[in-house]
Formats: structure tokens, C-alpha cells, sequence
């Protein structure tokens, strides 16, 4: 099996490592248009493979197509961070002109891949993915529930002081601070959340989770990776590996919610042909207000996209 993912910079390089390490493609091609970079993260990727004792190979392509040819799973990590200066929407038609010219030499050297876009701002990057790849929506997704309910997990798993891998939860809306996290589903080793922890606590984690990703941006001075890159890894895994895996997912919903043309997140059965399944839970009003408001401010978003005419 043969992966590539596009951009070389922290999350794609970590995503390519995670990949390479578990052994879930055989092939690894990171590709990225800053000259010898792609290159060296790959050859650095591939020179801890006799001390992690893997043998999936890893190699780096300075925007040569050619090499990524017949991927079956495809990452677009390219894209740039908000510079001082730069308005939101600048950020959109900057991320959204890379992420069209990347999304067209990938479908040309891949016409069957499954595409999982990672590019801030998440949901309108995988529907400007989606207008530009022109293959079935099944197909093409993004990344950012799978993050985000790991982040929710992680600190419930601190609060709670139990395993994270005993924490079960969905997570739906936009990758924002709109998101909506579910306390209703989210349960430990079988048990509802609600049982073990105070309502307030609780809020005041499904609150540090909407804005998790800032929090990172805070310390660090620009954002994550270890958590996004192992998280479109596995999202990869449960492809390539048909694992049939229940994942919140950025999908193009087509009347599921009750909602058309739009990428929002929700809870999807992720195997071979991609997004096999959406899931509609049964929410109650209250679930539906938020994720409603989700959609609203994504949908505006890619209103943003579409008025700017990038993918003309
Ligand atoms: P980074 O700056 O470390 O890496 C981005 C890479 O893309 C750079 O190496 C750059 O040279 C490359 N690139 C730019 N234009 C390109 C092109 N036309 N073709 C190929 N490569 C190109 O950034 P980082 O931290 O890896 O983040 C990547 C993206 O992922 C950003 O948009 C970030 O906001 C987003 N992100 C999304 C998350 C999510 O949950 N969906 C989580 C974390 C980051
Ligand atoms: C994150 O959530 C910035 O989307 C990025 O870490």
C-alpha cells in the first residue's frame, strides 16, 4: 500500500513518521515544494527504521508528481499559518489556491485515492479539496474530529485520572470554537461520563477542548502536531487496513442532519472505500441548536470560498 502526504512541515512529517513506524503503508512519499525539505525529513524518517526495526520505506519528492503516482491514501498538509497582517480571508485564498493546485496533481497521478485534507480552515480546505478533485464525496475528507475528541478524551482522562484508551466520546460540527462536543455519548469503560464527573467540571472541559488547539498555539507559538499528525495517521490506518473504524470526520453531507452542501464533522464508518457510512444519532434540541450554529459559521466560511472564485 502506498501513501503520500503533501507538505513536509510539522504535521506531515509527524504524520508520515506515525505511518511509517506502525507499518501501516509499505510506501511513504512526503512531498513538499520547498527544494531538498521533503527529501530530508523523509531520509531522516527512513534512518530510524534499524532502530524501530519497521521497513516501510519513506521517501521525499520536491513537487515531482510523478513520484506520489497510484497512492492509495493521499494527506494535504500544505498550507500556510496566519502571518501578522494577514486577515482570515487572506489566509483562505492563500491555503486555498495551494490546496487546489495540490488536490489537482493528485488526483492526476492518483485518480483513486482517498483524499484526507488536513489544511486550516479545516472544513472549507476539504470542501475546496472536494470542488477540485472531482471524485465522489465518499472519498474526500478532513481531519479534525479525530483530533479534537482526542483532545476532549486526554483531559477527561487527566480530570478523571483513568486510561484514556477506557474513554469513548463523539465530537461534531466545525473544526472551531463552534465545535460540539457530546457529553450524552461520551462514556468511561461503558460507564456515562455524567455518572463520574460534576456538570461544571465537565463544561469547563468541553470548553478547554473547543479552543484546544489555541491553547497548544499559546505555549508554542504556532500550532500542534503530534496530536494532528497521529490523528490523520490513523484516519489513514483505518483505510488502508479496511478497519471500519466509528470516526467524527469533516463529510459532505447530502440531507443526513437534515442539512445539503456542506463539510461538516460528524460520525462516519471510515474502511476501504472511505467514508462507507455516515451516522445520524438521534440528537436532542439542544444538540441540534449547537450543531446548527456550527453549521452556520462554517457555512459561512465557505460562502467566503465560493465568493472568492479560487476554484474557478
Ligand atoms: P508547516 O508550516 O510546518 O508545514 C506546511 C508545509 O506545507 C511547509 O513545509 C510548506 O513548505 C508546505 N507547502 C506550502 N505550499 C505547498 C505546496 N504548494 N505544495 C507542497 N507543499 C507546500 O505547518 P504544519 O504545522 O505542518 O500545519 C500544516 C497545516 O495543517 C496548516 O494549515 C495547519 O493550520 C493545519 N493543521 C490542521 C489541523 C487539523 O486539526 N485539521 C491540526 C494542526 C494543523
Ligand atoms: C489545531 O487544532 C491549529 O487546527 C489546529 O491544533
Amino acid at each position: 500500500m502506498k501513501v503520500t502526504v503533501v507538505g513536509a512541515g510539522n504535521v506531515g512529517a509527524t504524520c508520515a513518521d506515525v505511518l511509517a513506524q506502525r507499518e501501516i503503508a509499505n510506501e511513504i512519499v512526503l512531498l513538499d515544494i520547498k527544494e531538498g525539505f521533503a527529501e530530508g525529513k523523509a531520509l531522516d524518517i527512513w534512518e530510524t527504521s534499524p532502530i524501530n526495526l519497521y521497513d516501510s520505506r519513506t521517501i521525499g519528492s520536491t513537487n515531482d508528481y510523478s513520484k506520489t503516482a497510484n497512492s492509495d491514501v493521499v494527506v494535504i498538509t500544505s498550507g500556510l499559518p496566519r502571518k501578522p497582517g494577514m486577515s482570515r480571508d487572506d489566509l483562505i485564498a492563500t491555503n486555498a489556491g495551494i490546496v487546489k493546485m495540490v488536490t489537482e496533481n493528485v488526483v492526476k497521478h492518483s485518480p483513486n485515492a482517498k483524499i484526507i485534507c488536513v489544511s486550516n480552515p479545516l472544513d472549507v480546505m476539504t470542501y475546496c479539496t472536494y470542488l477540485n478533485a472531482k471524485i465522489d464525496r465518499s472519498k474526500v475528507f478532513g481531519m479534525a474530529g479525530v483530533l479534537d475528541t482526542a483532545r476532549y478524551r486526554a483531559f477527561l482522562a487527566t480530570e478523571l485520572n483513568v486510561s484514556p484508551k477506557d474513554i469513548q466520546a463523539v465530537l461534531m460540527g466545525g473544526h472551531g470554537d463552534t465545535m460540539v462536543p457530546l457529553p450524552r455519548y461520551t462514556t468511561v469503560g461503558g460507564i456515562p461520563v455524567t455518572e463520574l464527573i460534576a456538570e461544571d467540571k465537565l463544561n469547563e472541559i468541553i470548553e478547554r477542548t473547543k479552543f484546544g488547539g489555541g491553547e497548544i498555539v499559546k505555549l508554542l507559538g504556532t500550532s500542534a502536531w503530534y496530536a494532528p499528525g497521529a490523528a490523520a495517521a490513523q484516519m489513514v490506518e483505518a483505510v488502508i487496513r479496511d478497519q471500519k473504524r466509528v470516526f467524527p470526520v469533516c463529510a459532505l453531507l447530502d440531507g443526513e442532519y437534515g442539512m445539503k452542501n456542506i463539510f461538516l464533522g460528524v460520525p462516519v464508518v471510515l474502511g476501504k472505500d472511505g467514508i462507507e457510512r455516515i451516522i445520524e444519532l438521534d440528537l436532542n434540541d439542544d444538540e441540534k441548536a449547537l450543531l446548527a450554529e456550527s453549521a452556520e459559521a462554517v457555512k459561512n466560511v465557505m460562502n467566503v470560498l465560493d465568493n472568492m472564485n479560487v476554484n474557478a
